[in-house]
């Protein structure tokens, strides 16, 4: 199968740099490199849409120092890999709230986005400041406004809340690395039939090869939505 969506929660870079007797920070920038290697290794996974959790809108609570930190890495993330990604076909597409971030951070979104516009081989959606239940009361906000709302109409007013997309496209797999198995907020919509899969390994440890046995497991699964198995 190829076309998939997958989601990921990166989780377990604080307390995988904790273990090791470093700052919580360290972690982050070395969760950064795993990004790198995941991005690289998705589309000859057959996944064609990526959405990783880069930041939640209850990771606001955080010390403003790690806020502060987190959003430099998003930062320089965008404006060093941007070169690499266009030049291997991956559109970059920030979901989530834009108007409580800086606006340096803001302007290299939007250059990122309009400089990868024509990528074709992956579409990477990195969630920032992104809840899902806000983003719900949004798209339910305006289809209070509107009569006789159907499910499909929901499914593109979400999509449209988020940015102005025109979809919510569902997720075919979620990953958590990091051990912990919740879902905090993240794509409940979207995740509806999604099929899920928890690992111990920390982000920092999660790389392309960690990304393909999910897949592997991913691909023994049966999926029957609601329906019955078919007998063999
Ligand atoms: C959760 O792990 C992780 C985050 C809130 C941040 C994710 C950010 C990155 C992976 C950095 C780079 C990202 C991009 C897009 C360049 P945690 O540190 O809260 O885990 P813990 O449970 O061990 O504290």
């Amino acid at each position: 199968m190829t076309d998939l969506h997958v989601a990921i929660i990166m989780d377990g870079n604080g307390r995988w740099a904790t273990a090791r007797g470093r700052p919580r920070n360290w972690g982050h920038r070395q969760g950064a490199e795993s990004v790198r290697s995941v991005v690289g290794a998705a589309p000859d996974l057959g996944i064609r849409t990526l959405t990783l959790y880069a930041f939640s809108s209850d990771n606001w609570k955080r010390p403003q120092s790690e806020v502060s930190v987190l959003m430099k890495l998003f930062r320089r993330y965008l404006r060093t890999e941007i070169d690499e990604l266009r030049d291997n076909g991956v559109r970059v597409k920030v979901i989530g709230r834009r108007d409580r971030l800086a606006s340096g951070l803001v302007t290299a979104i939007e250059r990122a986005e309009e400089q990868t516009a024509g990528g074709e081989r992956l579409e990477l959606r990195l969630a920032v400041d992104y809840s899902s239940r806000d983003l719900m009361l949004e798209a339910i906000r305006i289809a209070a406004a509107a009569s006789d709302i159907e499910r499909k109409d929901l499914v593109t007013l979400i999509g449209h809340a988020m940015n102005g997309d025109g979809e919510a496209p569902d997720v075919d797999l979620l990953i958590r690395t990091g051990g912990e198995r919740r879902l905090s907020d993240f794509l409940l919509w979207e995740c509806a039939y999604a099929e899920l899969y928890f690992t111990p390994t920390m982000w920092p440890e999660f790389h392309g090869s960690e990304l393909a046995a999910a897949m592997d497991d991913f691909r023994a699964r049966d999926r029957r939505f609601g329906r019955v198995a078919v007998a063999s």
